[in-house]
């Protein structure tokens, strides 16, 4: 932490706890220089990884709202019988609205069934229903059914939805063929990993499948980023895996790391996400980081990881930390 005062006479200065506020502090004025226009290309993302409760659907809400604020227009398609993106975005998703099921079951438009979130105008939602839980095996018998997610997408990103900048499909913690029609709709997986025990535990698998997709059904779909969430800096064992993650996927892991918070965690009980329920807080800000830095690697193909973060610093985005 810089002060001006000489930290070793002023003990308040030198505390942890002083030092962290110092940073965030930083982080947040780094944040507010970056620009309010969304000038990159259009990219449609897959957030999967079969493993439950890693952070799939508050990363794709959060993100969602972080890539709002930089002025995308921005839509999630809830593909999770859960529908807890929806209910983040503050979507009604009874059992009578009209939702993806509808779509991929009985190929009604897109356009008919995405919704405008309170939170923002430029942020929209394809809610799920409860009857999406029956979808699964409902496909199976049906005409390209790994492709009647892209087919519809396609067509409303044609029309309807020509101003859509940014998609986010929030999978669910399964690679049956709802994921897979997420797979076969999206231009990048994005892969949320805890910070945790056994973290890497199904990655192979996943990476089977993202292969067999590419081979079979979409070979333009390329991994190309992995968030870590949850990460716990008083633990040695968050340090422990994010460096592993690192260590075998040096090109995909954002810098960004997205710690564990209450405020994250609390914000979906009030239809918000983190952004709009405490914009100020740690862990709005570390997904508002995420979010610059997903757009400025987009933008600086060339540069390593790190070097496209500290360049994505310099010009007022994300700051490089530690990972
Ligand atoms: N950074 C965080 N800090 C604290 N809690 C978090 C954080 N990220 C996610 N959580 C909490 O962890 C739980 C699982 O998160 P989430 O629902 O996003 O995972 P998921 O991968 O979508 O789960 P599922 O596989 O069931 O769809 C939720 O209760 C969420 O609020
Ligand atoms: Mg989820």
């Amino acid at each position: 932490m810089k002060h001006d005062e000489d930290p070793a006479t002023d003990s308040f200065y030198d505390t942890p706890l002083a030092r962290e506020l110092a940073d965030l502090t930083a982080r947040r004025r780094a944040l507010d220089s970056v620009p309010l226009e969304y000038s990159g290309r259009r990219r449609i993302f897959t957030v999967s990884n079969q493993k439950g409760g890693v952070g799939k659907t508050t990363s794709t809400v959060n993100l969602a709202a972080a890539f709002a604020h930089m002025g995308a227009t921005v839509l999630v398609v809830d593909l999770d019988p859960q529908g807890n993106a929806s209910t983040a975005l503050s979507i009604p998703h009874n059992a009578e609205t009209p939702s993806v099921y509808d779509v991929l079951v009985e190929e009604r438009p897109l356009s008919e069934v995405v919704q405008q979130s309170p939170e923002s105008p430029r942020l929209f939602c394809a809610p799920s229903t409860i009857h999406l839980a029956g979808a699964e095996i409902e496909l199976v018998s049906l005409v390209a059914r790994e492709r009647r997610l892209r087919t519809a997408l396609e067509k409303y990103l044609s029309t309807t939805g020509a101003d859509i900048d940014i998609v986010l499909i929030d999978c669910p913690p399964s690679l049956g063929l709802l994921t897979i029609n997420a797979f076969t709709a999206a231009d990048e997986v994005l892969i949320p990993i805890q910070c945790e025990y056994y973290a890497l535990e199904g990655l192979s698998q996943l990476m089977g499948t993202v292969s067999m997709i590419q081979k079979h059904l979409n070979p333009t779909l390329a991994l190309s980023t992995i968030l870590l969430t949850m990460y716990d800096g008083r633990t040695r064992l968050s340090q422990q895996v994010a460096d592993e993650v690192r260590a075998h996927f040096a090109d995909q892991v954002l810098t960004t790391v997205i710690p564990r918070s209450v405020r994250i965690s609390e914000a979906p009980s009030f239809g918000q996400t983190v952004i709009a329920y405490d914009g100020q807080s740690v862990g709005a800000v570390a997904y508002r980081e995420a979010a610059v830095e997903i757009v400025r690697r987009d933008q600086y193909p060339d540069l390593e990881t790190g070097e496209a973060a500290a360049r994505a610093a310099h010009d007022g985005g994300t700051e490089e930390r530690g990972a």
